[in-house]
């Protein structure tokens, strides 16, 4: 009976370790709606910068990333912070010729700070032009240059008081 018993729970412990692992695949940081999220620019983003090449971009903003807020820190100095589930995507349409590609890659952006695979607080994916598959990039190749959206930096309103911005380049906190 005590043999039985073991066996039925390690089954059952099996059966849940296979859902749990589906529960991770079927997370999907480009859901497929993305296109009617809120896009924080009138207009799309058309200058040269390093990291995202000569290409036209899009951004767009969940709702939990739309709820990014400006926060005090333990010094009482601002911060900007993401709420968890917040997801930036990014449309990068590449140079061709005089014009731009016309199917995207996409950069995102998941703020999920109990992630392993975060980095500081953030999960990077890439989905290439035409390409059905999502890469996770675990180097630190894309926070690397986020981080400066942390100091004072070229892009939107500079962020001339150099406040950490939770390395979100938009000043989109409220
Ligand atoms: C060399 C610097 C650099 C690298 C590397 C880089 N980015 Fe960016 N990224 C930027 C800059 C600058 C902006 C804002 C200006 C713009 O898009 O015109 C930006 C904007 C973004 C945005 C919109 C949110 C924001 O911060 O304003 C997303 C999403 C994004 N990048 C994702 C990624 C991902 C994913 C990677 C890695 C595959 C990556 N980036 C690598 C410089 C970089």
């Amino acid at each position: 009976m005590k043999t039985l018993l073991v066996c039925v729970s390690t089954i059952l412990l099996m059966i849940t370790s296979a859902c749990e692992k589906q529960e991770q695949q079927t997370f999907t940081p480009i859901p497929v709606d993305y296109k009617s999220w809120h896009q924080p620019l009138k207009k799309s983003l058309d200058y040269q910068i390093p990291g995202h090449g000569d290409s036209r971009r899009i951004v767009f903003l969940n709702e939990q990333a739309r709820n990014a807020r400006k926060i005090k820190d333990n010094k009482n100095k601002e911060m900007v912070d993401f709420p968890d589930g917040s997801i930036i995507i990014k449309e990068v349409y590449k140079r061709e010729g005089s014009g731009y590609q016309v199917t995207p890659q996409l950069v995102v952006m998941v703020k999920n700070r109990k992630n392993e695979d975060a980095l500081d607080g953030w999960l990077y994916y890439v989905r290439n032009a035409g390409s059905p598959q999502v890469r996770l990039i675990n180097t630190r190749f894309c926070v690397g240059c986020h981080e400066a959206a942390n100091e004072v930096h070229p892009y939107f309103d500079n962020n001339l008081e150099g406040m950490f911005r939770d390395y979100v380049f938009l000043n989109v906190a409220k």
